[in-house]
């Protein structure tokens, strides 16, 4: 094993598990569709790798997706859709694409 810094600044993880247990799942809910166009807009902008846009196989809140975490700005957004997707970019991928 080796060790060194997280090579990220930014981690965005959106849920696209598609495997619907009792509460449902993220990606019946177009967590797919979320995460492409998240990570398409920190590729058009440049700083994909930098800020990275990742896909989580379930972040625990199945009820309440589509879930996107954000770290290090320690924010959570549920019951996301398409149509939230500009501003969460604004907030964490355009704000900080400098
Ligand atoms: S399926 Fe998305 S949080 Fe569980």
């Amino acid at each position: 094993m080796e060790k060194s810094e997280v090579p990220f600044e930014k981690k965005i993880f959106v849920c696209t598990n598609g495997n619907a247990g009792k509460n449902g799942c993220c990606g019946a809910r177009q967590g797919v569709e979320i995460f492409q166009a998240l990570r398409t807009i920190a590729k058009d902008r440049g700083v994909h790798p930098r800020i990275r846009v990742a896909q989580a196989t379930c972040l625990g809140q199945c009820a309440r997706g589509v879930n996107v975490m954000v770290f290090p700005d320690n924010e959570w957004y549920f019951a996301v859709t398409p149509d939230d997707v500009a501003q969460i970019a604004e907030a964490h991928i355009l704000a900080d694409g400098e």
